[in-house]
């Protein structure tokens, strides 16, 4: 997408050099940082420099290609084994960033010696990074169907453009229908205790110029009840095989907001999402956060215009931080893929479509 006029993608490799948008800067700045080996990829995951399902798993590849550019001809099936560790190792939840892993150290495990390794890793990872742009914006073009002229959509953290490669999941149906000539209004959940709704989902639609508002976590149901919300589109970070779908801590509330109300509640994921492995959203593993992200906020001082930390708790509280919940598949309307909507509950017998 696009920032002033220039295109961007979330991260791309430069040499073997990473390069990443750096996100936690949004929207205060924008910088693209230089990631100069996997351990610091790594480390740009962990710490949610880079973020969104889609955009981690293509860090995730190009971390692997970026070992093997770095490793050494006679030890590069050891290094590349402790590479993939250590990029496994960085958030447990979204099931791209394994997809990632996995299809770059196949293709290393594939090659014949150290040089069409080297060359096959990095095709390997261009590849995911290509794929995830290229299903994200069909996405869009099955998803804008479901989205009518005038409509009110809810959207709960950031699942557009910076959290995939390009485009984005459940904003890349808005982008489209807006791009189409539709009207659309987008209220945008502020997403605590990270913000990444009210940091980078309002940063992006401000850059599409799409009319939205930001609504604190707390008002979705007030707008569903006063019949302001025509639909739900949230994106996500793993869905299980029997359509149970984790995604960012308080989508679950919502999808049983939107049932209540009866509103469609859509979910947008590109099939590298979708674990078949994963028999229900229980099996599901949950990341748990440091308390801080809870405890304390960012943001820009409005009289000094310093970025900083504040403190909104008192010090003796502690705080519990899940990154995210699970949604059941029979609260889910429909899930946007780059192969069509499917009914959660027909995600199994249509594995050998929807497998990526
Ligand atoms: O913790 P994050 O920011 O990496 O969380 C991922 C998300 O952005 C959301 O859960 C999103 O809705 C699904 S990933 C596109």
């Amino acid at each position: 997408m696009n920032v002033d006029g220039t295109h961007y993608r979330t991260v791309w490799l430069d040499g073997s050099t990473v390069k990443t948008i750096d996100q936690p800067l949004i929207p205060h700045r924008f910088e693209i940082l230089d990631l100069a080996d996997y351990r610091a990829t790594a480390d740009a995951i962990t710490t949610m420099i880079v973020r969104g399902a889609g955009a981690i798993g293509a860090t995730g590849a190009y971390g692997m290609a970026q070992a093997m550019l770095q490793a050494s001809p006679d030890r590069y099936t050891e290094e590349i084994e402790e590479a993939a560790r250590v990029l496994a190792a960085t958030r447990p939840t979204a099931q791209n960033l394994f997809y990632g892993i996995e299809k770059v150290q196949q293709a290393i495990r594939e090659a014949a010696d150290y040089e069409s390794a080297r060359r096959e890793a990095v095709r390997a990872a261009e590849t995911v990074a290509d794929e995830d742009a290229a299903a994200c914006e069909k996405i869009g073009e099955f998803g804008a169907e479901l989205i009518a002229d005038g409509a009110r959509i809810l959207t709960h953290c950031n699942a557009g453009w910076l959290a995939f490669v390009d485009w984005g999941s459940a904003l890349s149906p808005v982008y489209r229908a807006a791009r189409d000539g539709k009207k659309v209004f987008v209220y945008a959940d502020e997403t605590r205790p990270r913000c990444q709704g009210a940091r980078l989902t309002a940063w992006e639609l401000c850059g599409e110029k799409i009319p939205h508002a930001l609504i604190a976590d707390n008002a979705a149901g007030y707008y569903m009840a006063r019949g302001e919300i025509d639909l739900v589109i949230v994106g996500s970070d793993r869905i299980a095989r029997n359509g149970d779908v984790a995604n960012k801590i308080g989508t679950y509330t919502k999808a049983v907001l939107a049932r209540r109300h009866g509103i469609p509640f859509y979910v947008a994921a590109p099939t590298t999402t979708i674990d078949f492995d994963c028999p229900t959203g229980a099996d599901i593993p949950i990341e748990e956060r440091h308390e801080d992200e809870v405890l304390c906020m960012w943001g820009r001082d409005a009289d000094t215009g310093d970025v900083r930390r504040i403190r909104i708790a008192p010090a003796g509280s502690h705080a519990l931080n899940p990154a995210f919940d699970v949604t059941p598949a029979e609260l889910v309307t429909g899930i946007v893929t780059q192969k069509g909507v499917f009914a959660p509950a027909d995600l199994a017998k249509n594995e050998s479509t929807l497998r990526a």
